[in-house]
C-alpha cells in the first residue's frame, strides 16, 4: 500500500536532483547563502542540488510554494527571519508557521549594515542622522518586501532613530542594491553578505553595523556599530534556516538533516560564509527540535516589534 511506497521512496531518497527554493531575487544574500549550501550539500547528499528563485511579498510567496510542495524531500526552502515575521505581518498568509514546515536546522547568523548611495554628503552616522532629520520622508529606504530582513532592520532603525523615511520595496535586495549604487535609492539596511563587495569597491557608503559587536572583516573592522553610534542597544542579526514540507517522511528528514550538518562542516563553505561576515551555526543549533523552538521564540519577539510599528500587509 501507500506506506510501502512511501517507505521505498524514503529508502532510495534522493534518487533525483533536490530543489532549494530561495524566496528572493537571484544575486541577493539569501540566494548566495542557498547556493553556498547547495554546493556543500552535493557530496553528502550524493545528488545535484538546484536553486529556484521564487520572489515576492517579503519571501512569503516562495515559502508558500514549499509549504504546498509534495512532501518527498525534493523541494526545500532556505529562508531567514522572514519565517518568523510573516505570521505577524501578513493577515492572509496561505500557510501556517510552524505547522506547515519540517525544520531541518539553522544555517548561519548574518549581521546587517546601514549603507547609502555614494553621492551622500554624510561621511559618518552622526552626519547621516542630521541629514535624515532634516529630510525625513524625502529619504527613501529600500527593502525586499514586508517581513524581509532589510525591511525589519529598517523598521528597527526608524524606531531607534524616531525618524520616518519612505520605504521602497523590491523583490530582493540585489535589485535594490543596483538602484542604491546608481543613486535612485538613498539608504538600505542590507545583510553584510551582499554589501561587503560593494563596500570594498567603494560603490556604496557604509554608516554602521547592525550587530552588537563590530565585524572582524577587514572591510568593516573600522565601521562602528549603530549601538556605539548612539542607538543604544541596537542589535539586529539575520539568521537563515532550511525547511521541508511538514509531512515529509521522517527517514527523508533524517537524511536531509544529516547532509546539512555535514555541509555546514565543509571548510570551503565556512570560508565563503565567514568571508562576508556570516557565522555558521554549531551543531546543537542544527537539531530540528532546537531550530523549531528558536523560530517559535523569534515569532513571539518579532510580533511585538511589528505590533509596535503598526505595519501590516493585507
Ligand atoms: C535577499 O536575499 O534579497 C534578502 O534576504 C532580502 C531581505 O531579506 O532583505
Amino acid at each position: 500500500g501507500l506506506a510501502l511506497i512511501a517507505g521505498t521512496a524514503a529508502a532510495e531518497f534522493p534518487d533525483k536532483p533536490v530543489t532549494i527554493i530561495v524566496p528572493f531575487a537571484a544575486g541577493g544574500p539569501s540566494d548566495k547563502i542557498a547556493r553556498d549550501v547547495a554546493e556543500a550539500l552535493r557530496k553528502p547528499l550524493g545528488q545535484t542540488v538546484i536553486i529556484e528563485n521564487v520572489a515576492g511579498a517579503g519571501g512569503t510567496i516562495g515559502s508558500a510554494r514549499v509549504a504546498r510542495a509534495a512532501p518527498d524531500g525534493y523541494t526545500l526552502l532556505v529562508h531567514h527571519i522572514g519565517m518568523a515575521t510573516a505570521p505577524a505581518l501578513y493577515r492572509k498568509l496561505s500557510y501556517k508557521t510552524p505547522d506547515d514546515f519540517a525544520f531541518l536546522g539553522l544555517i548561519n547568523e548574518a549581521p546587517s549594515v546601514l549603507i547609502g548611495k555614494p553621492t551622500l554628503a554624510a561621511t559618518n552616522f552622526a552626519e547621516l542622522r542630521t541629514w535624515i532629520s532634516a529630510n525625513e520622508s524625502k529619504v527613501n529606504l529600500a527593502h525586499a518586501g514586508l517581513g524581509s530582513a532589510s525591511h525589519l532592520c529598517g523598521l528597527m532603525l526608524q524606531n531607534a532613530m524616531k525618524a520616518t523615511m519612505t520605504p521602497v520595496p523590491y523583490k530582493g535586495t540585489a535589485p535594490a542594491m543596483t538602484d542604491l549604487m546608481g543613486g535612485q535609492i538613498d539608504l538600505m539596511c542590507e545583510q553584510a553578505t551582499n554589501a561587503v563587495p560593494q563596500i570594498e569597491g567603494n560603490k556604496v557608503k557604509v554608516f554602521g553595523v547592525s550587530s552588537a559587536q563590530r565585524l572582524a572583516l577587514p572591510a568593516l573592522a573600522q565601521v562602528p556599530t549603530l549601538a556605539e553610534s548612539g542607538l543604544n542597544g541596537f542589535n539586529v542579526a539575520v539568521w537563515h534556516g532550511m525547511y521541508a514540507p511538514s509531512n515529509t517522511p521522517p527517514a527523508v528528514l533524517e537524511k536531509l538533516n544529516t547532509a546539512l550538518r555535514a555541509a555546514l562542516k565543509d571548510p570551503e563553505l565556512i570560508k565563503r560564509e565567514e568571508a562576508v561576515g556570516l557565522t555558521v551555526v554549531n551543531d546543537d543549533r542544527l537539531q530540528p527540535a532546537q531550530h523549531k523552538k528558536f523560530v517559535e521564540a523569534e515569532m513571539v519577539r518579532w510580533s511585538g516589534v511589528i505590533k509596535a510599528a503598526g505595519q501590516y500587509a493585507d
